[in-house]
């Protein structure tokens, strides 16, 4: 193992810029250097490398890090293997350490099961090329389906002959362990020690570094009684839920085309490989696994899955697209037409017919889920309902808010529905699913329904939403009881004596607010705002002011004045009574609560404008609109932090 030492040097030596400059073309920025993405396809670019920081990052892709990773993700290199290069670079001494026994051994099991799966792949490599029986029953099936020699030297495939011992003798006496044949179930695990694979054309099953960890040996035999493939059994090296057949050969072109198509076989993964789809893996006979969707999203957040025309199998995999879309991932399906698989298509037709299919064809998650399941509800309303409802529990998978979001618009137009109805639907779910992982953190909080999941969507106010607009309701409040009081209050002036100031609430609250351009983001308080403006310039009393809001024929404006005007007599008169407490009139500490809301209600503007700013940041794609959005991001975080301070110590002098 590498020394901490070691990899302190290394990564205090390398430098982000020269390391990454070997393989990109690097202009400088300002303080950064700015060059084309070379993890993603890309004319105008946004890769930028931060000499400072020792960091770089794609604004394009998302891919970043620093030094070590860039070579580990460039040339796909192991973390070990990235620091043995980098010490090459900048001719650093490599000092190994010792590890512990127990490792060591964990280490030797695994490279000697490595090596009796390396020594395997290229046994039935000699076989299919070299033997007779080999080429006249292994190759000429490969040919036969179309393979050319060159897919079939590339996916490294192989044949085991149709005898018992063939393979394990030769293992045998080239020093391999029976222990370890049988550990990757190359050799049977009974009494007799015999091949597993006997008469099968050998499809090896590799990881992201190419290291093989299984096999796939399909039969020749018609015979329904043989299995079709039999599959390397799970072993110390090889975990099916962890592995993609046909990664190894895709990863770049998933990079490169920022996508990866998922097939069901072998064969489907090599066939488009020949046709020129080179960004395809299939998750071989197994439904597909979540470490299997998080070893994709290493390189795309984009899934399409392509199935075959035999629709039996589509109803299963919605499972698969749900988990896809729980990832955060984007899930595209391609429906080959009946009979077809992605196998025998792509051999049928020509390569730019094939990248039409599959462009032309290409339906998002939600078009897909619509087809399949209308189809089979018909007219039938209640079915029609329960589509809706599946849809919408795929939507609420989704984390990004602005994604589900978009979805819920998309599902509404096709099943012609109130997006309202579905954010309903979709709010009561998500906030169910909230409700069961509080249930489990144990945490109860003491309202549900003021717990707000998803900000809802409303043509009209409703009185839920008021919740989220305190800071709005706090300045209407003070408007409609205390507008007309007296404010006094003294500040120093740039001679430094204190000068004594004097006026009306309202007016200060109006001042401030236009002084800083503020509205109000709520229609009943800005509308309440904009009417109080107008009347108070007729009127001088509260007792008017509160007069016309309690009688105003608005229902929602009048039940709302009423609400805060109301409660401070009865909440005040109650505890003095019954707690027997002295509450300090709100009329005695009139100037600090207005300076507060006036603070609070900057704050929450600063964090709509920013929220707004990240939003569009998501969107950006350009390296110049993203610098100057995170410019702008950057300095209202600093209002936001002054604004902080201020309301601390204005509020709460020491
Ligand atoms: P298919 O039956 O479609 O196989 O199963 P295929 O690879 O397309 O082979 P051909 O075209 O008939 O020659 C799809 C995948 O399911 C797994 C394999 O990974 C296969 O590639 N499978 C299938 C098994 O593991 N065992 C089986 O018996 C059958
Ligand atoms: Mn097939």
């Amino acid at each position: 193992m590498i020394s901490k030492e070691t990899i302190e040097r290394i990564r205090d030596t390398a430098r982000v810029e020269e390391v990454v400059g070997e393989f990109v073309n690097l202009k400088r920025r300002g303080t950064n250097l700015l060059g084309l993405c070379p993890f993603h396809s890309e004319k105008t670019p946004s890769f930028t490398v931060s000499p400072a920081k020792g960091i770089y990052k794609c604004f394009g892709c998302g891919a970043s890090g620093d030094a070590v990773k860039f070579i580990m993700e460039h040339e796909h290199y192991s973390y070990p293997d990235a620091l043995k290069y980098l010490a090459k670079k900048y001719n650093i001494e490599i000092e190994e350490i010792l590890v512990t026994p127990e490792y060591q051994e964990e280490q030797n099991l695994k490279e000697s099961l490595y090596a009796v799966n390396q020594f395997a792949e290229q046994f039935f490599i000699d076989q299919l090329w070299k033997d007779p029986k080999g080429q006249a029953i292994g190759l000429s099936y490969f040919h036969e389906r179309g393979f050319s020699d060159e897919i079939i030297k590339k996916f490294r495939l192989g044949y085991a002959q149709d005898d018992w011992t063939h393979f394990t003798m030769a293992a045998q006496q080239h020093g391999y362990k029976l222990e370890y044949l049988k550990a990757v179930g190359l050799t049977s695990s009974g009494e007799k020690n015999v091949d597993v694979y006997r008469g099968r054309v050998m499809f090896p099953i590799h990881n992201i570094t190419g290291r093989v960890l299984g096999f796939g040996g399909r039969t020749l035999k018609v015979d329904k009684s043989t299995p079709k493939y039999i599959n390397s059994p799970e072993s110390e090296i090889y975990n099916k839920s962890k592995i993609l057949y046909g990664l190894f050969f895709a990863k770049s072109a998933i990079i490169k085309e920022d996508n990866c198509y998922l097939v069901e076989g072998y064969t489907d993964v090599i066939s488009l490989h020949q046709a020129g789809i080179e960004n395809v893996v299939a998750s071989s006979g197994t439904s597909l696994t979540e470490g299997q969707i998080q070893l994709i999203k290493r390189y795309t957040s984009n899934i399409t899955i392509l199935y075959d025309g035999d629709t039996a199998g589509i109803k299963a995999s919605f499972r698969g697209i749900d988990m896809i879309l729980e990832a955060g991932m984007n899930v595209h399906v391609v429906l080959f037409p009946d009979g077809e698989d992605p196998d025998s298509f792509s051999r049928k037709v020509q390569h730019n017919e094939l990248i039409n299919f599959l462009n032309t064809n290409r339906k998002d998650f939600i078009r897909f889920k619509a087809d399949v399941l209308l189809h089979e509800a018909g007219t039938d309303p209640i079915k029609r309902a329960g589509v809706v409802r599946d849809m919408v529990e795929s939507i609420a998978l989704i984390p990004d808010g602005i994604v589900r979001n978009m979805f819920i618009q998309q599902c509404a137009s096709i099943m012609n529905i109130p997006e309202q109805t579905l954010f309903n639907e979709l709010n009561k779910l998500r906030r169910n699913k909230l409700k069961e992982k509080h249930k489990k953190e144990g945490i109860v909080p003491a309202d549900w329904d003021v717990m707000q999941t998803e900000p809802i969507k409303i043509a009209q106010p409703i009185q839920l939403e008021l919740n989220t607009h305190a800071q709005e309701r706090e300045i209407i409040r003070l408007l409609l009881n205390y507008g007309y009081h007296d404010l006094v209050y003294h500040e120093k002036n740039e001679d430094g004596d204190t000068i004594e100031f004097r006026e009306k609430v309202y007016e200060m609250i109006i001042d401030e607010l236009s002084m800083d351009e503020i509205n109000f983001t709520h229609p009943i308080y800005q509308n309440i705002y904009s009417e109080f403006q107008n009347f108070c310039n007729h009127t001088h009393s509260q007792e008017a002011i509160q007069q016309f809001f309690i009688r105003h024929d608005n229902d929602e404006v009048r039940n709302l004045a009423i609400e805060l005007i109301i409660p401070q007599y009865t909440m005040s008169k109650n505890w003095e009574e019954r707690l027997h407490v002295f509450t300090v009139p709100e009329e005695e500490k009139l100037h600090a609560s207005v300076v507060e809301a006036l603070h609070q209600l900057r704050l929450r503007h600063i964090n709509l404008m920013i929220d707004d700013e990240k939003k569009k940041l998501k969107n950006a794609t350009d390296a110049e609109e993203i610098f100057s959005i995170m410019e702008v991001i950057k300095n209202l975080e600093v209002m936001k932090k002054k604004l902080s301070e201020e309301l601390t110590t204005v509020i709460h002098p020491l």
